[in-house]
């Protein structure tokens, strides 16, 4: 799955005047149900491990989200993993070209929220970690209906947006800017985060 280029150009007009867009479909159902096996059988392996925020290794903040989450590896990906990857860089690519922001690698990890777990609003930015620009979500989850609830709360300057996490959906805000949260779900919801960085500046 790659990009099109009529696509780009809605997403980078979009991103560049309000920061934040929601692409449904952007995944393939048959690539979305792939990671989702993917996801849950390294769940399945205990290989999903309990989310810390910001960058301190460990120190769990259990009372600001609930995920159990696991790093991609770029040496080491899946075959649905890489084909995300690709997905991700020619975005990464596409987005380069009509925006100034300076996207140079892709982070990302599975994601997965038990019932009841949800993620208090923050952003994505970390005082520790100044090299996130661009938030990307993609959702997983196959049949998703409103009362299952799990949206992604994005808090804008006129109100709330909320994002249904449907699998093949992306969405993608500006990671200093823009506050969200993910509201408790009544149904396992898995997804993708990824966050697009730019070079990291030497500190002296
Ligand atoms: C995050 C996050 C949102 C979501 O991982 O930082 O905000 O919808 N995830 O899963
Ligand atoms: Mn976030």
């Amino acid at each position: 799955m790659m990009p099109q280029t009529a696509d780009l150009d809605t997403m980078a007009d979009a991103l560049g005047a309000r920061g934040w867009i929601v692409v449904p479909s952007f995944f393939a159902a048959a690539e979305v149900a792939a990671l989702a096996a993917d996801c849950r059988a390294l769940d399945a392996a205990a290989t999903l491990m309990p989310a810390a925020t910001g960058r301190e290794a460990g120190r769990r903040q259990a009372g600001l989200r609930g995920d159990r989450t696991r790093w991609f590896e770029p040496d080491a990906l899946s075959s649905p993993q890489a084909a995300y990857w690709q997905a991700m860089d020619a975005l990464r690519r596409g987005l380069n070209q009509r925006l100034l922001l300076g996207l140079e690698s892709l982070e990302a990890h599975y994601a997965l929220y038990p019932p009841g777990a949800g993620y208090a609003r923050h952003r994505d930015r970390f005082r520790d970690d100044d090299a996130r620009v661009l938030s990307s979500v993609c959702y997983l989850n196959e049949g998703w209906q409103p009362a299952d609830g799990g949206v992604l709360r994005l808090h804008l300057t006129d109100g709330v947006h909320d994002v249904v996490p449907q699998d093949g959906t992306l969405a993608l805000f500006l990671s200093a800017e823009i506050e969200h949260e993910v509201l408790p779900a009544q149904r396992e919801r898995l997804s993708i985060a990824g966050w697009f960085r730019r070079r990291e500046l030497a500190h002296g």
